[in-house]
């Protein structure tokens, strides 16, 4: 595991420390089984972007060559004690899924979970996922994304600045899926999904695979 020695500011650790117990209801009511469902697809050499305290790590197949990338140093110091304690193999990345430290057509496949509606541009990560993916690679994604019905989607788009300043930038109206096929991935399978044990505004998910 590659090992990287920072300081993380106080605002940094206090991400790190209230993610899971924020997302923990969540998990358990369906999304640690969605995670483990999606990762069954990862293949050979494989980028995980905003990996957050990683709560993805145990369920990745074994045989996978694993590189987990994440920006905000508390939950990289969490990502990192997690892979350690857990036995995992893999390289832990200080990075943004806007500049991505990897040559062209490095990775077989790239997992993103609740980061799109994350990163602050989302045309520029997903130009970086399509950089770095082989050709024929793989997108493995679970994102919450603008609802299709107007009532909820208005509620998204009037709260997303008081839950974006909440959720570290987290935009609830962002329509990610329709980002993806504007950028010329192909969904080759997508799911439709609620994630319940969490507020309404990220309830709707989309989950499933595109290939470049
Ligand atoms: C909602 S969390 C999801 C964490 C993890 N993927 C999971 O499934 O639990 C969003 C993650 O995106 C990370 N992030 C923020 N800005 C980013 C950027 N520019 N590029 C990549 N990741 C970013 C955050 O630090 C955080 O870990």
């Amino acid at each position: 595991m590659t090992s990287i020695t920072y300081e993380p500011s106080l605002s940094e650790k206090f991400s790190g420390l209230i993610y899971e117990p924020f997302l923990a209801l969540g998990e358990r009511r369906g999304m640690r089984d969605r995670r483990r469902e999606l990762l069954a697809a990862a293949r050979g050499r494989v980028l995980e972007i905003g990996a957050g305290t990683g709560l993805n790590l145990p369920h990745y197949p074994t045989g996978v060559d694993l590189v987990v990338t994440e920006p905000i140093a508390g939950m990289r110091d969490r990502l990192e004690r997690r892979a350690t304690e857990e036995g995992i193999d893999a390289s832990v990345v200080a990075a943004g899924a806007d500049e991505l430290p990897f040559p062209d057509d490095s990775f077989d496949t790239v997992v993103s979970t609740m980061v799109l509606c994350t990163v602050p541009d989302p045309h520029v990560a997903i130009s970086e996922i399509q950089r770095v993916l082989r050709p024929g690679g793989r997108l493995l994604f679970i994102e919450h994304v603008l609802a299709d019905t107007p009532r909820l989607s208005r509620w998204q788009q009037r709260l997303a600045e008081p839950w974006a300043a909440f959720a570290d930038g987290c935009r609830c109206d962002r329509d990610t899926i329709s980002h993806l096929r504007a950028a010329g991935l192909k969904i080759s399978s997508i799911r439709e999904d609620s994630w319940k044990g969490m507020p309404a505004i990220v309830g709707p998910l989309a989950m499933g695979q595109a290939v470049v």
